[in-house]
């Protein structure tokens, strides 16, 4: 009896559903209103996405479409709706205590304010969900007068100069302390300041900063750079938790999180779910069915829109590891506990940890995936991904809730964490003495027991190369694929390497030994080179494709950007050699403020301001702005880097000791669960 009133109450809900699909398909073919109607676009993203309501609701839905105002109260299913109809969220997402965008607006979604969600349909603009209870908009006007105190006590760093290569430390270091001191003070005011411009806020909370803020900029120039970018709000939320502001990095990460599910499409095809935009804008919309009043939506680009299509895969590992910055160093651990953050976590390692045909532990991309985002030969397994894959997955490790569910997730993660940090330190690593081993590697080893793994053809090491290479120090490559690797040095993802202990303290220590060696070539007139060296002449027009933007010695293509002194000022703390970020630091405050701001530099020594370089560009004023910060309370940095792993250097070394040279196939044969 039972089961035949569920076959019934199954039919008919099915029944319903058909029917309405059907007026939609039909409408759809007549171009009639009801297509062009907020319920009919629901239904169809219901029916993509294989989730079927209550028979109620279809109904109401069915009428609704064609007459709006019978129920202007309706309760609506948990699929945001956005302005143009474009994004949904995945059905299977949705979890209790997550936030919904629904008409743009954040509704809060816990199951717990279930009847509010039903009480009112109407778009409420919200707070991510006050921890703190505290639901005013004094934000602004606090975090000012904190600031003003802390930057009031700023004093001036030991200062150093680099002559050809090498560090001479000033006898007199109080002088320069002194002028530092007053010359300082002024451009940190003016960068806080300039941050505080650039902070963007939806429905009156802060949830970001603007990429850009140049009033000289206008109209289509504009481009992006008028949005939020999760990569650009890193040392901008960095720069806030320093300086105790909590808030704004709270809403930023919980905002972009309800970003993650939205369904995404490019020509019908649709990323992964865990995917987070490379950045959003919040626009002011006309509100639905009523022409005189206006609503504010967020709206993402997961690279849909992107100059070249690229995917942002770096924002959610850069979306990790300002998660666990935040709890680091707020103290308040209750948003990376949340229910909806955990499965954003997961959901984020899972698309970086699904199995696919590599052979490789690294990650693979397509060029463009971070802050390089234009071709440069990056595609495959550039350093820069690694580095923040390896880092998010630490991070992501110490946030993770211990539970059955996530057992599996966890195994995958440990296992990762082994293998890509033994392939990356092992196999991206060159310094003198592996030059020429490379030099002289034999090719085409049929084996388990190759030496050359990768088949490497010596010729691949080019001449500068071979006079570039420091006597002391050592890097690691930006890309290693079957007989290819790219020797250029990629600045971030190094600096990543020693933050995230990807690296080892030898080699981190290798690396910033290398950057005092090569001064002129990565500072010089500003910090810090983005790759060394240019791809030039034929090598540029055809990795490049003679993209005009990234001719030799501009932007991406050896350019220079003010923005990396904040990831080498933690660096250099963390290897306890503050001295060498204090002396960028001291070059960049030559010119960066008169300069105003730029978003980065052209030619060999960086003499010129960027050809198409955005003035009063956030990230280089925040990533100024941490990197001073951070050298007045070097103790800050902890809640930056990542130490060492005992565990993974347990493992490591179980491999090294195995002898993988000899005995390649063995060691691999091994699996280390921890
Ligand atoms: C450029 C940069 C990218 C940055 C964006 C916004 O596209 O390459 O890394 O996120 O500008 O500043």
């Amino acid at each position: 009896m039972e089961h035949s009133m569920l076959l019934l109450l199954s039919r008919s809900h099915r029944m319903v559903y058909d029917i309405s699909v059907a007026a939609v398909t039909a409408s759809i073919l007549s171009n009639s209103r009801l297509f062009r109607s907020r319920s009919a676009r629901r239904l169809l993203a219901l029916r993509r996405g294989h989730s079927l309501p209550l028979p109620g609701l279809w109904i109401m839905y069915a009428v609704d479409s064609v007459c709006p105002s019978l129920f202007p109260n309706a309760p609506h299913v948990a699929i945001p709706y956005k302005a143009r109809g474009k994004y949904r969220r995945k059905s299977g997402a949705l979890s209790c205590s997550t936030s919904i965008m629904r008409n743009g607006c954040l509704r809060d979604y816990g199951f717990r304010n279930i009847s509010k969600r039903f009480l009112s349909s109407k778009c409420k603009c919200q707070r991510a969900e006050s921890t703190s209870g505290d639901a005013n908009n004094t934000w602004f006007t606090e975090p000012v007068s904190k600031a003003d105190h802390i930057l009031g006590e700023l004093n001036g760093q030991k200062v150093v100069n680099f002559e050809n290569g090498s560090v001479i430390m000033p006898n007199d270091v109080s002088v320069n302390q002194s002028s530092d001191k007053t010359r300082g003070n002024s451009f940190e005011d003016e960068a806080w300041r300039l941050l505080q411009e650039s902070v963007v806020y939806y429905c009156g909370t802060p949830v970001g900063t603007i990429a850009a803020k140049d009033p000289s900029d206008s109209g289509s120039s504009v481009l992006n750079y008028d949005q939020v970018f999760i990569r650009d709000f890193i040392p901008s939320g960095m720069a806030f938790l320093l300086m105790g502001e909590y808030e704004i990095v709270r809403n930023f990460i919980l905002h972009t999180l309800q970003l993650q599910s939205w369904e995404k499409t490019m020509d019908c095809h649709s990323p992964g779910q865990g995917l987070m935009p490379a950045s959003f804008k919040v626009r002011t919309v006309p509100l639905d069915g009523d022409d005189s009043a206006t609503e504010e939506v967020l709206d993402p680009d997961f690279g849909e829109a992107a100059i070249g299509r690229v995917a942002p895969v770096d924002s959610g590992l850069w979306w990790i590891i300002l998660l666990r910055a935040y709890g680091k160093c707020s103290g308040d651990l209750s948003v990376q506990e949340r229910i909806d953050v955990q499965t954003g976590i997961k959901m984020i390692l899972k698309l970086c940890l699904a199995d696919g045909f590599d052979m490789f532990p690294t990650l693979l991309v397509t060029d463009g995936s971070c802050m390089i985002d234009r071709r440069m030969g990056i595609h495959g397994h550039p350093l820069e991904i690694q580095a923040l894959f390896y880092s998010a997955l630490v991070c992501a490790r110490e946030m993770l809730a211990p539970e059955d569910g996530s057992a599996d997730l966890i195994r995958a993660l440990n296992n990762r964490l082994i293998a890509l940090s033994f392939h990356i330190r092992e196999y991206y690593w060159v310094d003198k003495r592996k030059l020429n081993e490379i030099y002289r590697y034999k090719t085409e080893e049929y084996s388990y027991d190759a030496v050359n793994k990768f088949n490497i053809y010596p010729d691949q090491i080019s001449p500068w190369l071979v006079e570039w290479i420091p006597e002391k120090g050592g890097y690691f490559i930006g890309n290693l694929q079957p007989a290819h690797m790219d020797f250029r040095f990629f600045s971030l993802g190094n600096l990543w390497s020693i933050v995230s202990s990807l690296a080892t303290t030898h080699q981190s220590l290798a690396i910033l030994d290398l950057i005092e060696a090569k001064w002129s070539d990565l500072v010089a007139d500003m910090p810090f080179k983005i790759c060394y060296p240019a791809l030039e002449g034929q090598e540029w027009q055809i990795i490049t494709g003679s993209d005009p933007k990234n001719t030799p010695w501009s932007y991406h293509n050896g350019g220079s950007w003010p923005t990396l002194l904040w990831q080498l000022t933690v660096a250099c703390i963390k290897m306890n050699r503050p001295e060498i970020a204090a002396a960028a630091i001291e070059v960049a405050e030559k010119r960066i403020a008169a300069d105003r701001w730029p978003e980065y530099y052209d030619a060999k020594r960086a003499r010129f301001i960027g050809k198409q370089a955005r003035l009063y560009q956030t990230w280089s004023i925040a990533g100024f702005l941490v990197a001073k910060l951070l050298l007045k309370n070097p103790d800050a940095a902890r809640n930056i880097w990542n130490d060492e792993d005992a565990e993974i250097v347990n493992a490591l070394n179980i491999i090294v000791d195995s002898n993988p040279r000899k005995r390649g196939r063995k060691v691999f044969k091994k699996t280390y669960i921890i």
